[in-house]
Order: structure tokens, then sequence, then C-alpha cells
């Protein structure tokens, strides 16, 4: 469909640095809610502000994880079921670190910050419409993960 089209040409369009958009989306997500950093500790140390967790390399690499899942639901768009099981595992393994249900709505309204920023003229709101109902879709199967 005309959505799922509009959702493989805009990611393509961001294909070529995913670091790069990762960080614009997570220098959001910090903005929007500071308290997100303490859940951020690699070898029980916290960090003492975003900008020393947005260059720490094991946080750079839960950016290209977090871009990795993204790219996995935009391969499956027309089975997004195959990643069910991947994605409530995903859930859960998150409630153990200490996320909250809803900081998942924060990260969507951080990745369409960065879509919007990163695609310019491109962002149009069938594009938005489209990614905010994938997303949706993502962070409601990671969501099941709480519940069971
Ligand atoms: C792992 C925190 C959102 C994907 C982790 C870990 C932490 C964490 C502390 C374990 C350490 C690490 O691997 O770096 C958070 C917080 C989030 C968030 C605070 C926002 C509220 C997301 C989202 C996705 C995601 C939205 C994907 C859509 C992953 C993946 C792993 C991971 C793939 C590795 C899981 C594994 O080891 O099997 N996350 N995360 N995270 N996160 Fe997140």
């Amino acid at each position: 469909g005309g959505q799922r089209a509009l959702i493989r040409e805009s990611w393509q369009r961001l294909s070529g640095s995913p670091e790069q958009h990762g960080l614009v989306l997570f220098t959001r997500l910090f903005d929007l809610d500071p308290d997100l950093l303490p859940l951020f500790q690699y070898n029980c140390k916290q960090f003492a502000s975003p900008q020393e967790c947005l260059s720490a390399p094991e946080f750079l690499d839960h950016i290209r994880k977090v871009m990795l899942v993204i790219d996995a639901a935009v391969s499956h768009l027309e089975n997004l079921s195959c990643l069910e099981e991947y994605l409530c595992n995903l859930g859960k393994k998150h409630q153990a670190v200490g996320v909250k249900v809803e900081s998942f709505s924060t990260v969507g309204e951080s990745l369409l910050y960065m879509l919007e920023k990163c695609l310019g003229a491109a962002f149009s709101p069938e594009v938005q419409e489209a990614w905010s109902k994938l997303y949706s879709a993502v962070a409601k199967a990671m969501q099941r993960g709480w519940e069971t």
C-alpha cells in the first residue's frame, strides 16, 4: 500500500548514517525526559550528563541496536507478526532494566522529531501518519512483554 511505500522510501533516505540519526533521536529523548538517563548504566556507572551518555561507545551501540530494530520493522512491513516474539522479549528486557511502558511514547515522539529534522520537506503529513502507525505497532508488541 501507499503507506508502506512512504515508509520504505523515507527510511531509505536515512540509511546512509543510522548513528547520526539515532543521535538526533536520543538527544531529543533526553531533552523530553532527562529521567531516562540513569537507566543507561554500563558497568554500574551512571552518566553525569546526557552529553557524556551520548558519546559513550556502549550507548552508541544501543543506538545502533535501536536503529536495527526499526530497520527490521521496515523490512517486515507486510508481516510484522514475524517479529512479535522477538519484540515481546525485547519489551521484557526493558522492563527488567527499569523502563516504564509510558517511556515508549516518548521514544515515539523522539522518532517523529528525528524524521522531521532529517527528512526536511520529505516529511509530509502522510509520512508522519505512516511512521506513527508503524512505531505504535512496534511499541505495542514490546508492551506485551510487560504484561506477560
Ligand atoms: C538494550 C535501555 C528503548 C532496543 C537496552 C539496555 C538498556 C536499554 C539499559 C541494556 C544495555 C544495552 O544493550 O545497551 C533503553 C531505554 C529506552 C530504550 C531507557 C527508552 C525508554 C529502546 C527501543 C528499542 C530498543 C525503542 C528498539 C525499538 C534495544 C535492543 C537492546 C536494548 C535491541 C539489546 C537487547 C539484548 O541484549 O538482547 N536498552 N532502551 N531500546 N535495547 Fe533499549
